[in-house]
């Protein structure tokens, strides 16, 4: 049995979906904060798949699914990821996203269970210094949000030196699309991403799309980020399970396409593949925001043999879908 924190959100539901079609049975706990009632039912269809609603910052409430469940590996979402929401509330952030993974990880010592893939950020490596990324670009996080997932790393390292537990660190960059069959999707409340923003002002008719600055020092002006398909992300974490499996070795590796998008580059492309004009205004830059970040991805490529498969229009294609379906469930149509 797996276990997977956070798996009632976007990226976890899509592993865990990913993981039940590869063969595994999967436990989640979420506290439902930021996930989904709605998606832990559209998952719990599947045989495989169970649920226990639960916090880890309550130790108790994880020593409950190591109590009734015989768990062979973790992956671990659960977390806070909003960096502008970390700087203002960063007890929030170290609370949650750093001293709810040690609650887990003493858990899973004490049921000799010592094997996790991780969900950590190209938000851990800062202002780049370069690009694209690897990982052995320093680690200098300059928000709360990319801090706590570097504890995590760092605690993780001290926990296989001490305890032989063995953890894989993905350190992810921008994240897109939904599952191809649009049983879940991309569902944050509010909405913050690029993406979603956009094909929102499509249905929303007040919701104008903002771009927000095009005064950055990149060909057309807007931030270039690198967007990784969530289908291809989660198929990363099964992989990265795998070597574990095989290895018995802790490693990192990063999750990206290695091709940089600007926003404006994303705005267009909607709008071809929606056919419509959208509505758009150019908005002051917001706080936090790098003006390039893309990753080089070629040690995931060579070790773990994964491979970014679906474009940025797949993504687009099935996010579009997906927030159709979104529409009419908020707007009870
Ligand atoms: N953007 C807009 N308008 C919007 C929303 C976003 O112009 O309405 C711009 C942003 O300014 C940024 C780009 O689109 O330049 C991407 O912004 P997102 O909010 O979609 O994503 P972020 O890069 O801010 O952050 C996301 C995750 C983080 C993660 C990071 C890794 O939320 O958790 O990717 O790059 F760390």
């Amino acid at each position: 049995m797996i276990l997977i924190t956070g798996g009632a959100g976007y990226i976890g539901s899509h592993t865990v979906l990913n993981f039940i079609e590869a063969g595994y049975e999967v436990v989640i706990i979420d506290n439902l904060e930021t996930g989904h009632i709605e998606t832990v039912n559209t998952l719990k269809q599947y045989r495989k798949v169970h649920f226990i609603k639960g916090d880890l910052k309550n130790i108790e409430d994880i020593e409950k699914v190591f109590n009734k469940y015989k768990i062979d590996a973790v992956i671990h979402f659960a977390a806070y990821s909003l960096v502008g929401e970390s700087v203002e509330h960063p007890a929030k952030y170290y609370r949650n996203n750093t001293f709810g993974t040690l609650n887990l990880l003493d858990t899973m010592i004490k049921y000799n269970v010592k094997k996790i893939v991780f969900s950590s950020t190209c938000a851990t490596y800062g202002e780049p210094k370069y690009t694209p990324i690897d990982e052995n670009h320093p680690q200098k996080p300059i928000n709360p949000y990319g801090k706590s997932k570097l504890m995590v790393e760092k605690i993780m390292e001290d926990y296989d030196s001490a305890y032989g537990l063995k953890s894989i660190k993905l350190r992810y960059f921008n994240v897109a699309g939904a599952d191809n069959k649009v049983r879940v999707g991309e569902w944050h409340e509010p909405e913050t991403h690029l993406i979603p923003n956009i094909l929102k002002s499509t249905f929303e008719k007040e919701k104008i799309f903002k771009i927000f600055g095009n005064d950055y020092d990149t060909p057309d002006g807007t931030c270039i980020r690198d967007y990784v398909n969530v289908e291809d992300l989660a198929q990363a974490h099964k992989l990265a399970l795998e070597y574990l499996n095989k290895t018995n070795t802790s490693n990192v590796f990063n999750i990206g396409t290695e091709k940089g998008d600007s926003v404006k580059n994303i705005f267009d492309t909607c709008k071809e593949i929606l056919g419509k004009e959208i509505p758009v205004e150019i908005a002051e830059r917001r706080a936090g925001d790098t003006s390039i970040l893309y990753a080089d991805s070629k040690k995931a490529q060579t070790i773990l043999n994964w491979k970014p498969i679906r474009t940025i229009k797949d993504s687009i294609h099935s996010a579009y879908e997906w927030e159709k379906i979104l529409y009419k469930r908020l707007n009870n149509k």
